[in-house]
Formats: C-alpha cells, sequence, structure tokens
C-alpha cells in the first residue's frame, strides 16, 4: 500500500482498487484537483467540520462518486449538497466497508462547518481507525491527548497518523504521550507547518520519539508500507 502526504492532515491510501482520501484539504493548500490521480478514489474519510479537513470533500465526491464517510450531521450537510453516495457512523461505531473494517475513534476538538458567517453544527469531531491492505492505520483527526488512546494499545496498530503542531491538538510533548498509550509500530506526524501557531519542524518531533519509527511525509511525498 502506498501512503501519500498532502500537508496538514489529508493522506491518500493507495491499494490498487482501493484509493481512500483522509481529510482532503487541497486547494486551501495550494494543491490542485487536476493534479491529483483520483480516477479511481473510491472513499473519502472526513475527521470533523473545520474547513483544513473538510476540504475539498465536495468537489472530489462529485467528480469521482466516492463513497464519503463522516459523523451523522456533516453527512446530512454534505446530502444538501447534492452527494449522494455517504456513510454515517459514530464514534465507537465500526463497519465493514469494501475494503476492511473502519471503527470510529473520539478526537477532543471541535467541529463546527464555517459557512459564511454562519457557523454550522457539525457533530463530534472524530479520527479513523482503518483496517486495509492488511494493514491496521489509525488517523487520530484533530485531537488533543486524551486517555482514550489508551484503548488503542490493544489493536496492534501498524501506523498512527498524530497531529503535533500544538495549539489546536497535541503538541510534541503530549503526541510522545500518545505514542506510550497507543504503542504503533510507526507514526506520522501531521497538522504542522504553513498555518499560524502550528509553524513547528516535525523533525523536532522525530529525534525525541524512541523505540518508533517516525515516518517524516512533506507534502506529495509517498511511503510504500
Ligand atoms: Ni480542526
Ligand atoms: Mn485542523
Amino acid at each position: 500500500m502506498k501512503i501519500s502526504y498532502y500537508g496538514h492532515s489529508a493522506f491518500m491510501l493507495d491499494e490498487g482498487k482501493i484509493k481512500i482520501f483522509i481529510d482532503p484539504y487541497l486547494r486551501g493548500n495550494g494543491i490542485e484537483l487536476d493534479a491529483l490521480d483520483i480516477s479511481n478514489l473510491s472513499h473519502i474519510f472526513v475527521t470533523h467540520g473545520h474547513s483544513d479537513h473538510l476540504g475539498d470533500t465536495i468537489e472530489l465526491a462529485l467528480k469521482t462518486g466516492a463513497l464519503v464517510v463522516s459523523n451523522a450531521e456533516i453527512i446530512r450537510y454534505l446530502k444538501s449538497k447534492g452527494l449522494e453516495n455517504t456513510h454515517s457512523m459514530y464514534i465507537s461505531g465500526s463497519w465493514e466497508f469494501t475494503f476492511g473494517r473502519v471503527k470510529m475513534t473520539t478526537a477532543l476538538h471541535g467541529s463546527g462547518i464555517y459557512e459564511g458567517d454562519l457557523i454550522l453544527y457539525g457533530g463530534n469531531p472524530c479520527g479513523y481507525l482503518l483496517n486495509v491492505g492488511g494493514k491496521k492505520i489509525y488517523h487520530a483527526g484533530d485531537t488533543g491527548l486524551s486517555y482514550e488512546m489508551k484503548l488503542l494499545e490493544d489493536e496492534n496498530i501498524d501506523i498512527a497518523m498524530l497531529p503535533i503542531g500544538g495549539n489546536y491538538t497535541m503538541d510534541i510533548d503530549d503526541a510522545l504521550k500518545a505514542i506510550e498509550f497507543i504503542k504503533p509500530k510507526k507514526v506520522i506526524p501531521m497538522h504542522f507547518l504553513k498555518k499560524p501557531l502550528i509553524d513547528i519542524d516535525p523533525c523536532d518531533f522525530a529525534v525525541r520519539v524512541k523505540e518508533v519509527d517516525t515516518i517524516v511525509l512533506r507534502e506529495k511525498e509517498s511511503v510504500e508500507i
């Protein structure tokens, strides 16, 4: 499986017939949709309603017909924008998708959808635990450190994508604690750089991680796992 990073919290998991985007914040991050190979995009997972995560979900879904997965409030919002191929879940719920089982996990954060001057209610923010291509992948979404993460230790997670930028989410110190709780085999930092208040160097995180492989991906970089 190929994991491609598009900056911030946007990842594509490419497993041949299955191509999954998580939090596809692209154009706002200077990445044009035309520049991506999304012809066979099959699924989009959205962790919460903030624009740097909901991102280009609507355009990508309308272009590709990919199944969009999120909480029920965000799915209802997306349906009002014309999306038909959707699946709503709630925290602790899991579902067997065509590629494998996915569990929605807790996140400590907000989820409002900003539309003009309005803030629409976006339900609870979340993370996802995905079984795909024989691997267990955890995308934490935007979250603070929580003791709930200790529950993930039993999952034997192969790769954990964790926010490290601080201010809006865990910082490096808290992400290190999260690794102690989760005990993943590998970790990929996310939610840093390019925005005010989270402009930190992921290498400062990587050098402090012990006993777990850290994969620092820069924008548009990929890794085969
Ligand atoms: Ni957020
Ligand atoms: Mn965010």
